[in-house]
């Protein structure tokens, strides 16, 4: 379904190519996860697949890319569309209508789709992604993963055989990616349609992935099932360092794999000693802090301690409240009420240098 065939992507005044002499086939109804650290050229391999790179990038694109069938050299991204449906990781800055319903018939009605088929399109995809219950609202209004689910919809309803996704999830919390990845997940199962996504949460996706496409960032393409590029050391979810380090073979790539293969270490822990690691220094200790915007109370009481030399993962839902607690612990957020010591100094009491100079 899609094809590489010595692709070179050199953009302008770049000392090396981005993408060097890189052979890569995916068929159809596949789902393929690219992998590599940022600036390795995930994007840029994903833009080929449609065109953007380098019709709308710049840049020279040596080799042949085919979709479908469909050279990109001689077809740019307007004559793709109806083939290959690209979703970005911020979907707000992708739509064009204001609610769902007008944002999923969009696509269709530049097709010139008769409105009996819009009509149809509109209701398999509400119910295939679950929308169907905010039909009607206003896309502003939607929580992060609906939003990043209508913005799959909206390319879905022309019935593209590709689907690309750049980093779908990168901009919601545990649980709205989890329903996104979840919805592309059953896409490829029940359409067949053929995905190539870029993906950090790989312990969420790699158990469905039929495909692994590594990029180390030299240029190259490393392509293979799942257990065939985890075995090869690259950056790997939890599960699988696991398994390595286990020495597990094969490798665990879901933590089901995992709870099966790991009966024989479970036997073997009660002994294992535990490490107990000392009370550390209080560096900063909070009291019911109390963050509100007019009605709405962000953070409620909350207090805490956090430790000299200890990292504290602050984790939560988007918008409930993770940046309005960070901001009042620094000093130069809100704070309704509450308390907050640092070197028994409160923040808010110092002047802004000072303070930053205490919590930067
Ligand atoms: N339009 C462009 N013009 C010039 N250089 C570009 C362009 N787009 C990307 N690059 C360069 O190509 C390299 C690969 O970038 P790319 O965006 O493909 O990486 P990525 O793996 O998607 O990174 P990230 O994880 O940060 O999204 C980088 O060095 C980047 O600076
Ligand atoms: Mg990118």
């Amino acid at each position: 379904m899609i094809c590489f065939e010595s692709v070179t992507v050199t953009y302008p005044d770049a000392a090396a190519p981005t993408l060097r002499d890189v052979d890569l086939v995916v068929s159809e109804g596949e789902l393929c996860v690219v992998l590599g650290r940022t600036g390795a050229g995930k994007s840029t391999l994903l833009g080929a697949v449609n065109g953007l790179v380098p019709h709308f990038t710049g840049g020279l694109l040596a080799g042949r890319v085919t979709v479908d069938g469909r050279d990109t050299r001689t077809h740019p991204p307007r004559d793709l569309a109806d083939v290959v449906g690209v979703v970005g990781q911020d979907p707000l800055a992708g739509f064009v209508t204001d609610t769902l319903e007008e944002e999923l018939a969009y696509g269709m009605e530049q097709l010139a789709l008769p409105p009996a088929v819009m009509r149809k399109r509109v209701e398999e995809t509400l119910d295939l992604l679950g929308l169907a219950d905010v039909r009607s609202r206003a896309l502003a209004d939607l929580s992060g993963g609906q939003q990043q689910r209508a913005a799959i919809g909206a390319v879905l309803t022309c019935h593209p055989k590709v689907l690309v996704l750049d980093e779908p999830t990168s901009a919601l919390d545990p649980t709205a990616a989890e329903e996104v990845l979840a919805a592309v997940t059953r896409l490829v199962h029940d359409l067949g349609v053929t995905v190539l996504m870029a993906e950090h949460r790989l312990e969420r996706v790699l158990q469905y992935a039929d495909r692994v496409v590594h990029l180390p960032g030299d240029g190259t393409v490393r392509s293979g099932t799942p257990a065939a590029v985890m075995a090869t050391g690259v950056l790997a979810p939890p599960v699988v360092e696991l398994g390595r380090l286990a020495g597990w073979d094969p490798l665990p790539l879901s933590v089901r794999d995992a709870r099966r293969l790991a009966a024989p270490l479970r036997e073997r822990l009660p002994d294992a000693p535990v490490r107990v690691l000392p009370r550390r220094e209080t560096a900063l200790t909070a009291r019911g802090v109390v963050v509100r915007y007019g009605d709405v109370v962000a953070v409620r009481e909350v207090g805490l301690d956090l430790h000299r030399g200890e990292v504290t993962a602050l984790m939560g839902r988007n918008g409930a409240g993770k940046s309005s607690l960070l901001w009042a612990l620094q000093g130069s957020g809100r704070r309704t009420a509450g308390s907050v010591s640092v070197q028994d100094q409160d923040p808010v009491q110092l002047s802004p240098a000072a303070a930053r100079a205490l919590v930067g």
